[in-house]
């Protein structure tokens, strides 16, 4: 009796000392992401390992999608459950929607303790913050108006990098003729935005872009400027292959990788998989602006944001944001990502010449006033309205209606959005 009561009094003890051993063990962070690519998990890797060194375990929850519109679905199911994950990549306005939503959580505190203040440019600040309350830490700025080539076959057939709108299409012409798929695209709304956002700024220039997809100007929307953009598109069109329809981005970019086409129209992530296949800028591939946006960058920032969680996780994610936050860890992630630092102050000068090229170009945009968010990746309008673009855009890529129709859809569907 003695001895049994003696036994249960130290199984209790032991049960006690094993349960706060497994409370500190047991800090982790659920997040939320659509980095489902060979590049992109791999950049995420970096923040993995990061987190576990600093004791915080990391559940996964990848929801495959390019662009994020299926990851911020599943957040929607997640959150009207009452049970958010303690992080979610977001992308501009859609972490405004949420903001308002009272959901999120105040990293004020923290922000204040490391001085995000200081070093997040105006430009990413506008979408971390809500109300005067940081909600969520950036990780990188990618930029969407770039065109990935394969080397080889533009050597082969004495290729220059073009840079204007006649000379991409002589280009892709003798790419053509060469008997290459000319333009590695997959088929899906999101990707076709992502080619919009470079054609309406080679076709109108910086001004025009910001008029139709920032002030959601009705002129501009419905202009002969636009539907000579949609022109455009249906140029392009005609140089992808038979295949394309609901192919991904990835797929796409392996294309170029494995020299079967000869360009890729795609923002910087595009690069995570040139590299991770093992290929060096300017040697393997090549990285240039979209051909007539040069001096033009089209911006996306990719920014987890903190979603209010119980006590007992908030140190967890608190870990989260400040290693998100750190400067080395800005750099070592974006070297992989193809994207450049959120920080200013972040030493890119270990960046390859693309990752070179994108910050200097993105500081001198922002300097001229031509650093514009992108309409293809939630940071030009709220989503209701990149939706309804979107829709537009992808039915007149597919033949389903003329450019003069989709101008005049394109603003309707806007002003129903707004
Ligand atoms: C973008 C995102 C990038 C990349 C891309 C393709 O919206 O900002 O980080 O992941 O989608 O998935």
């Amino acid at each position: 009796m003695r001895i049994s009561k003696l036994l249960s009094t130290s199984a209790l003890v032991t049960g006690l000392a094993l349960f706060s051993g497994a409370a500190a063990a047991e800090e982790s962070v659920e997040v939320l992401h659509w980095w489902t690519s060979g590049g992109e998990a791999a950049a995420l890797n970096v923040l993995k390992e990061d987190l576990e060194q600093a004791g915080v375990t990391w559940q996964d929850m990848p929801v495959a999608g390019g662009g994020g519109e299926q990851a911020m679905t599943a957040l929607r199911a997640r959150v009207t459950s009452g049970n958010p994950p303690t992080a979610v990549q977001m992308l501009g306005f859609d972490i405004l929607d949420w903001a308002k939503q009272g959901v999120v959580a105040d990293l004020n505190a923290l922000a204040a303790k490391e001085g995000w203040e200081k070093v997040v440019p105006p430009a990413l600040q506008a979408f971390s913050k809500h109300d005067g309350k940081w909600l969520a830490a950036p990780v990188n700025v990618h930029s969407t108006n770039w065109v990935w080539a394969n080397k080889k076959i533009f050597d082969e057939l004495g290729l220059k990098q073009p840079t204007s709108w006649d000379e991409l299409i002589a280009a892709l012409d003798k790419i053509k003729g060469a008997g290459y798929v000319a333009v590695a695209h997959g088929g899906q709304p999101w990707q076709e935005a992502t080619i919009f956002d470079a054609v309406v700024v080679a076709t109108g220039g910086p001004e025009f872009y910001k008029k139709a997809f920032i002030d959601l100007d009705p002129a501009a929307l419905n202009s002969d400027t636009m539907v000579q953009a949609f022109d455009r598109m249906t140029t392009l069109r005609s140089y992808v292959d038979d295949n394309f329809s609901g192919r991904d981005w990835n797929l796409a970019s392996a294309m170029v990788i494995e020299g079967k086409a000869g360009v890729q129209f795609m923002g910087d992530w595009a690069k995570g998989e040139f590299l991770n296949a093992g290929q060096k800028p300017g040697e393997d591939f090549l990285c240039f602006r979209f051909p007539g946006t040069q001096g033009t960058v089209t911006f996306n920032s990719d920014q987890f944001v903190m979603f209010t969680v119980g006590d007992d996780r908030r140190a967890a994610q608190e870990k989260l944001a400040s290693a998100i936050m750190t400067p080395s860890f800005q750099v070592a992630f974006n070297k992989i990502k193809g994207s450049v630092p959120a920080r200013t102050d972040a030493d890119g000068s270990g960046l390859d010449a693309c990752g070179q090229q994108g910050m200097k170009e993105l500081a001198e945009a922002s300097t001229k006033g031509t650093l514009f968010g992108s309409m293809a990746h939630g940071h030009a309008a709220p989503a209701a309205v990149k939706l309804a673009t979107y829709d537009v855009i992808t039915a007149h890529f597919n033949g389903e209606m003329d450019s003069q129709t989709a101008a005049q859809e394109l603003a309707n569907a806007v002003e129903g959005a707004k």
